[in-house]
Formats: structure tokens, C-alpha cells, sequence
């Protein structure tokens, strides 16, 4: 019997490649850039298993384009909007993503931003490069305080709590938001649970670590802008969409907030008009996850999930569970 047939949209670490092609035959896309709509519709045809990117839309045209005989589609990324669960779920075919093992690098890409933007690292470093720097001066680029100021958390998953606490640390106090209040988290880090315009109008940081759903699309819009201290700092390394990004250029414009800290946009690779000229943003490429580890530890989850599917068994980390019956 021939071995079932993978595609993979775009190179990931090679191991990842290895694992796979030492038990299925595998095909890789051999150019490091996303493939078009039909170029993805054309690949996935015949294949028991693809491995999916956050930049690959796969809803039920591609599914049925991929035909019967597919089983998965394991997103390489925890965050699965990229997926029309309901179109798969339809066809009978697993949807998985990478939960858990990207969270401390994601948590600590969110300090690094939250921190950048406090201490105007990019916009200083800039300004040191462009032979501007004239020697100390004792009212020169002030940024933020950050220890025992207060942290707000839209989102309290595992990358949410993460942040929580590596921001004790800094003995920040923790505010949050999310569907229900979580007491144990409570208890462990003296976190308050709050509804979301406390969280808006009290965060000295505000940090969102939502999914992208419907109900979360523009959860950051003008009007929370509005209601956000004119010293505070706004950090987004969850999905672009989740903040009205326009919004945010005119906020950020007319220094109604102190900066913000963006790894993700609504149009990724594109940036919503204005945003590159500020100053106070720091603007980094969706790079949260990006570490060796967590490249590796991603590419094992998905190993382990498509070898389980393909054996008849259930994956670890499916998100249409009403597949699995
Ligand atoms: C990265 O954004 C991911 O969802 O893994
Ligand atoms: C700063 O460099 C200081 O010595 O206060």
C-alpha cells in the first residue's frame, strides 16, 4: 500500500519535514513564500493530510478541492481564524492547531513590546543611529514607569495568564477580563476580575489575548481609546483584527494614549495608513511565537496529531471537536 500523502503550504523547521516523511510521502512548497488561492487549491488535491499556516484560508472550496480522502489539516499556529470550522466539520476532516507550547514565548515577546514601548527603545535607538544624540540630559526621552503599575488583560488564556505572571515580576497588579472570572488565577496572583470598561479606563498596559472571533473583531475600536488613560499603552500580539487599527493610527496620532506595541495587523503584511510614520508604536513582524524551541515543540504537535489521525485514533489538539463524534 502506498503511504498517504502530505503537503505542507510552506518550510518549517526540517525536522518537522523529517519526522514527517520518515512515515508518509511528503511534499513541502519549495519557494519560502505563501502559495495563491489556486496554487493551494491545485497542491492539497489527493491528500490524506495538509499542514496549514496562519496565511492559508482554508475553508470548504479548498477542502473539497483537497477531496475525500483528507482526514486533517494541522494548523502550524495556536490561533485557527484561518479555519472555516463548521466547512470542515462538515466534511468529516480534523482541524488542529499547536496550544500550549508557544505560550511562553508569546507571553515574553508581549513583555518585550510592553516594555519597548514604555522605555521608547525603537524610537530612541533611532535617534542614537541617526547622530542626533548630543549627550545625557536629565529631561530627555521619558518614558513609562512599569513596576507596580497596573497590567489589564483581555483574555485570560494560557498566553493571557503567561503574561500575568511574568508581569509580577515587575510587581504589577493584574486586571482582567474575560467570558468568567477564574479564582484559583486569582488566588495565585491576587488578580482582580473586571468587566471590560474598568479594564479600558483602569490599565496603565493594556494587553489582548483574545481569540479572533466575530464577538472579539474590533474589541479595541475609538471609542476604548477614548476611555483609555492618556498615559497608557495599548500591546496586540493576539490577532490584528482584534483592534480597529485606523483607529488606533488616530489615537496614536493625537497622543490620546502613550503608544502601543503591535506584532499583528488587520491586513498582515500590509500596515493601516500612517501607522509607520508615528513614533510611539513599536512595530514588529507577527513574530511572537518565532524561537527555535517553540518552532520545534509547534512541529511536534503536528507530527503527533496527523500520525494519530491517519492511525484511526483522535488528535490532541482538535478545535471542531464535533468532528471526532
Ligand atoms: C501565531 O500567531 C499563532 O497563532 O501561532
Ligand atoms: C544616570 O546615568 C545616573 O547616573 O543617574
Amino acid at each position: 500500500m502506498s503511504k498517504p500523502s502530505i503537503y505542507i503550504t510552506r518550510a518549517i523547521p526540517q525536522e518537522t519535514i523529517d519526522a514527517l516523511r520518515s512515515e508518509f510521502d511528503v511534499e513541502v512548497n519549495p519557494d519560502d513564500r505563501a502559495l495563491t488561492r489556486q496554487e493551494l487549491k491545485e497542491k492539497v488535491k489527493g491528500r490524506a493530510a495538509i499542514v496549514s499556516l496562519l496565511t492559508d484560508t482554508i475553508d470548504g472550496e479548498i477542502l473539497d478541492a483537497a477531496g475525500p480522502g483528507c482526514k486533517i489539516v494541522a494548523n502550524y499556529a495556536v490561533g485557527f481564524n484561518n479555519f472555516d470550522l463548521a466547512a470542515a466539520t462538515a466534511r468529516n476532516i480534523i482541524l488542529t492547531n499547536t496550544p500550549g507550547v508557544l505560550d511562553d514565548a508569546t507571553a515574553t515577546h508581549t513583555i518585550t513590546l510592553l516594555l519597548a514601548t514604555a522605555k521608547r527603545i525603537v524610537e530612541s535607538d533611532k535617534y542614537v543611529r541617526d547622530g542626533k544624540w548630543q549627550g545625557w540630559a536629565p529631561m530627555f526621552f521619558i518614558g513609562l514607569d512599569v513596576d507596580r503599575k497596573t497590567l489589564g488583560i483581555a483574555g485570560l488564556g494560557r498566553i493571557g495568564k503567561n503574561v500575568a505572571r511574568k508581569a509580577r515580576a515587575f510587581d504589577m497588579q493584574i486586571l482582567y477580563s474575560d467570558v468568567q472570572p477564574d479564582s484559583a488565577f486569582e488566588a495565585e496572583t491576587g488578580a482582580r476580575f473586571v468587566d471590560k470598561a474598568t479594564l479600558i479606563a483602569e490599565s496603565d498596559f493594556l494587553t489582548l489575548h483574545t481569540p479572533l472571533t466575530p464577538e472579539t473583531r474590533h474589541y479595541i475600536g475609538a471609542a476604548e481609546l477614548q476611555q483609555m488613560k492618556p498615559t497608557a499603552v495599548l500591546i496586540n500580539a493576539s490577532r490584528g483584527p482584534v483592534v480597529d487599527e485606523a483607529a488606533l493610527v488616530e489615537a496614536l496620532r493625537r497622543r490620546q494614549i502613550f503608544g502601543a506595541g503591535l506584532d499583528v495587523y488587520e491586513n498582515e503584511p500590509a500596515l493601516a495608513p500612517g501607522l509607520a510614520e508615528l513614533d510611539n508604536v513599536v512595530i514588529v513582524p507577527h513574530i511572537a511565537s518565532a524561537t527555535p524551541d517553540t518552532r520545534r515543540a509547534m512541529g511536534e504537535i503536528v507530527v503527533r496529531n496527523i500520525r494519530k489521525v491517519l492511525n484511526g485514533e483522535a488528535p490532541e489538539t482538535c478545535v471542531n471537536p464535533a468532528v471526532l463524534g
